[in-house]
């Protein structure tokens, strides 16, 4: 089997993962990674065995044995790198969501375009069992058109104030319910047409972080659908998982609830009460597998054979649309309609 060389591109919580799994994927090879925090570079580098590090970036893809790279910069980072990717010839991973404003997205598609290289958004949640079990069942179509969801995801407040501060610079809109608005539109397989929005900043605004606590929007789909997403951040530590997510989704002639909050294993010990994760990476014999390790599998097969990412940057932009009409809904109070303007 021919191996793809891979690299990644910031060695942060995403990065740890995306270079594990090109380490332990039998059809890639991982030959560096990169990061303006030198140290981060080198500790990753280690990890894995004494692959080669950078902290420019630039310098890292002037070695041709690189072929695939992942991008796992913070959301409003992702297009510098994406774009000088694609401009030397490689295909790209890039984390989700796409990008934090439209313009980024378009130039982005328009770089991939004119390179003619893959770009693929890691939307893995469409790779967690639950979720395609889910797609399966609609596949099926017993259950008739779609009517309405109801979509919540929620972190503990750590995530936006000690894991990734620059959150402050992105949203939970971004950040979380892009995951949702990407999964109900494929599961719907239809479009939002508006968008109402509102949010509360006051918790994470008093502790010096400006963006929003929570935000609530009410969208409309064409083919007559309407959707809730919900995502707040600041959940006390104390909850037992980092994150709380849970999807409804209400059909002519059937219900489907989707309950992520536990992954059914609950545990406790002395110190806490926890739920342990397990849909999107899971040690299983000294290797990482579940939705992230699908996901970039199927990646390394649309780099390998030209084949249409399932979540392609032009599908991810729609997401990204979504995101930014909540955003104008909640700077003018006004319902957004889309496509924006
Ligand atoms: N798919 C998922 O389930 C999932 C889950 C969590 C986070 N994410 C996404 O992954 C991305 C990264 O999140 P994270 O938690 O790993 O953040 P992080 O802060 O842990 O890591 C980001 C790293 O990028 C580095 N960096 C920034 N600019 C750079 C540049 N120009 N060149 C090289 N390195 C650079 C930073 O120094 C940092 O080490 C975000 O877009 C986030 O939304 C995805």
């Amino acid at each position: 089997m021919t191996k793809l060389g891979a690299a990644v591109i910031g060695a942060g919580n995403m990065g740890k993962m995306h270079a594990r799994i090109y380490k332990e994927l039998y059809q890639a090879e991982l030959i560096a990674v990169a990061d303006i925090n030198e140290e981060r570079a080198r500790e990753l580098a280690t990890a894995m065995g004494g692959v080669d590090y950078y902290k420019d970036y630039t310098e890292m893809l002037k070695d041709e044995r690189i072929e695939v790279i992942s991008v796992t910069t913070p959301d409003h980072l992702h297009e510098e790198p994406v774009t000088a990717c694609l401009e030397a010839g490689r295909h790209v991973l890039v984390e989700k969501p796409l990008a934090t404003s439209l313009e980024a997205c378009d130039r982005m598609l328009a770089a991939e375009k004119k390179a003619g290289k893959i770009l693929m958004v890691n939307f893995n949640h469409r790779w967690a069992p639950p979720y395609a079990a889910t797609k399966n069942q609609l596949r099926q179509g017993k259950q008739g058109r779609p009517v309405m969801a109801y979509a919540r995801k929620n972190d503990t407040i750590w995530v936006p104030t000690g894991m990734c501060p620059w959150l402050q610079h992105s949203s939970s809109a971004d950040f979380l319910s892009s995951h949702d608005i990407d999964l109900v539109r494929w599961f719907f397989e239809l479009e939002v047409k508006s968008v109402y929005a509102c949010g509360v900043k006051r918790v994470l605004k008093g502790m010096g972080y400006d963006t929003y606590d929570a935000i609530q929007a009410l969208v409309r789909f064409d083919g007559d659908a309407i959707a809730t997403f919900e995502s707040a951040w600041i959940y006390p530590d104390t909850y037992p998982t980092l994150t709380d997510s849970f999807i409804e989704l209400v059909m002519e002639r059937g219900v489907i609830h989707i309950d992520r909050q536990r992954e059914m294993v609950d545990a406790v010990d002395n110190e806490k009460h926890y739920y342990p994760k397990s849909n999107l990476s899971c040690e299983i014999e000294g290797r990482l597998q579940g939705a992230f390790k699908y996901c970039i599998e199927h990646f390394l097969h649309c780099a390998e054979t030209g084949a249409m990412p399932m979540t392609s940057a032009a599908d991810a932009r729609k997401t990204a649309e979504v995101v930014a009409a909540i955003h104008r809904s909640l700077e003018t109070g006004q319902v957004v309609e889309l496509p924006l303007r």
